[in-house]
């Protein structure tokens, strides 16, 4: 037998396509691959990408551009790009980088396989369809080695909001969700591989609606489907979009035992014109109706955002509504990001923001948000809480988990094994995680 091929994959932009680099690994694995961590002495290098904001899809060419140097010293090396990138510039990305052999569009995963073997012939190889045919199916099924105590699965991708910024609808292309029963089979053998945590993946995650037994499942209603498998012990779901957020998936807060009490619910804007322009088709008085309701159901839960600043036409006083609707929230953590104009979206078009005056908003907006965090996990001291544990610490004894709540914990003389879910009473916060003692 030959030896094996070495793959290494580099992912960026967000957990989908953490998900997806995954999965691709695996089946490349039926091509004789193994991953490596390092270019250097890599047979392929495929490059997952993120077309979000410009400097993500920028870094992108700055990598391939460091590999000149390994293509000419090894002519068999194949260079693929993968991911959002890939999907929106297509063939381009081959005329501005020439050493890139295999252009992979993240709906056709599942042609990866014959894709490399054509491109093992010195062809210049591009797919960027969107297929019928569910590409997870099709994907070689995941072997049954052990893995660590958490994982991702995607349930849902594809958007059809059109948010006035996004590429995503344009990249990912039109809402599809899986069928409950290859979700529960795959969740099931994550389980059995010592999984213990899921976290279920969509673009607009509840938005889900896959065809079940007696006709299609929300995502409560699949919720509730998984919280029966016995060995999983957290379930969490990301992202989500405010008008998606139905009566039974905010009731399943308060009821479901193992979802866990923390949800990403992006509004990006507090200004009722921005937000208009956005085309998110919700305002900011709804949005903090909609917070008051799921927290009647789950008081402690903590909630999380991503905020745009610098949104064409935004002035002073939008802005200003964007602070004080992150007062009225109180975000136990969140992601802001400056405007980044994306051709072919609708927002390019308008009258952009002065980039010096975006900078300033941006800063003044964080420091609040970065405030409002440190309050939140401040106030988790005293608290007991549950920690699922992943790996050892820095210090010899010490144990690292996370939180219900998602918060990073440190326990010392911690006498729990990765994949253990214990009792924690926080002692004390730091930085960017909690220190804790085991309860028992
Ligand atoms: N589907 C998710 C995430 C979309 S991308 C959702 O709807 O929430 C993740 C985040 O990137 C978005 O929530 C938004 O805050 C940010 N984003 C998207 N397009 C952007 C752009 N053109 N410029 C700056 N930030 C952007
Ligand atoms: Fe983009 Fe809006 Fe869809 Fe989220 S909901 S992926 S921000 S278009
Ligand atoms: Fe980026 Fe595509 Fe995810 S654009 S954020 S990798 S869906």
């Amino acid at each position: 037998m030959s030896a094996p091929k070495k793959l290494y994959i580099k992912t960026y932009g967000c957990q989908m396509n953490v998900y997806d680099s995954e999965r691709m690994a695996e089946s490349l694995g039926g091509q004789g691959y193994v991953e490596t961590q390092s270019p250097d002495d890599a047979d392929m290098i495929l490059l997952n990408t993120c077309h979000i904001r410009e400097k993500a899809a920028e870094k992108v060419y700055s990598e391939l551009g460091r590999f000149k140097g390994l293509k000419a010293a090894k002519p068999d090396l194949k260079i693929g790009v993968a991911g959002c990138v890939a999907q929106a510039e297509g063939a381009e990305i081959m005329r501005r980088q020439p050493l890139v052999d295999l252009v992979v569009g993240p709906q056709s995963y599942h042609r990866l396989p014959a894709m490399e073997a054509r491109a093992g012939t010195g062809e210049k190889v591009l797919d960027t369809d969107f297929p019928e045919e569910d590409k997870f199916e099709k994907l070689a099924r995941r072997p049954k080695a052990k893995r660590g105590p958490t994982a991702f699965l995607t349930v849902q991708e594809g958007c059809d909001k059109f948010c006035a910024f996004c590429v995503v609808p344009y990249t990912r292309g039109a809402e599809v969700s899986r069928p409950v029963d290859r979700v529960l089979r795959e969740a099931e053998d994550l389980v059995e591989r010592g999984v213990r945590e899921i976290t279920l993946l969509g673009q607009n995650v509840n938005a889900y609606h896959g065809a079940g037994p007696e006709g299609d499942m929300t995502l409560a209603q699949l919720i509730w489907q998984l919280n029966e498998i016995d060995g999983l012990e957290r379930i969490r779901f990301t992202t989500s979009h405010p008008n998606d957020m139905m009566d039974d998936l905010i009731e399943a807060h308060g009821t479901c035992d193992k979802l866990m009490p923390y949800l990403h619910l992006p509004v990006q804007a507090g200004s009722d014109k921005i937000l208009k322009r956005m085309n998110r088709a919700h305002t900011a008085d709804s949005y903090l109706r909609l917070i008051e309701r799921i927290r009647a159901a789950r008081p402690d839960i903590l909630i999380s955002g991503d905020f745009i600043v610098g949104f064409p036409e935004e002035t002073e006083a939008d802005f200003q509504a964007t602070l004080d609707l992150v007062e009225a929230v109180k975000y136990g953590t969140a992601y802001s990001f400056k405007y980044s104009t994306r051709p072919g979206t609708p927002a390019a078009e308008r009258a952009q923001v002065d980039p010096a005056e975006a900078d300033d908003r941006l800063q003044r907006l964080q420091a609040l948000l970065t405030r409002q965090q440190r309050e939140v996990q401040d106030s988790m001291v005293g608290r007991e809480v549950g920690v699922l544990f992943e790996r050892p610490g820095r210090f010899a004894g010490q144990m690292v988990g996370k939180s219900d709540y998602l918060h990073a914990v440190h326990v010392a003389d911690c006498d729990a094994a990765p994949g253990d879910l214990r009792r924690v009473r926080i002692v004390s916060s730091g930085t960017n995680s909690l220190a804790g003692e085991l309860i028992g």
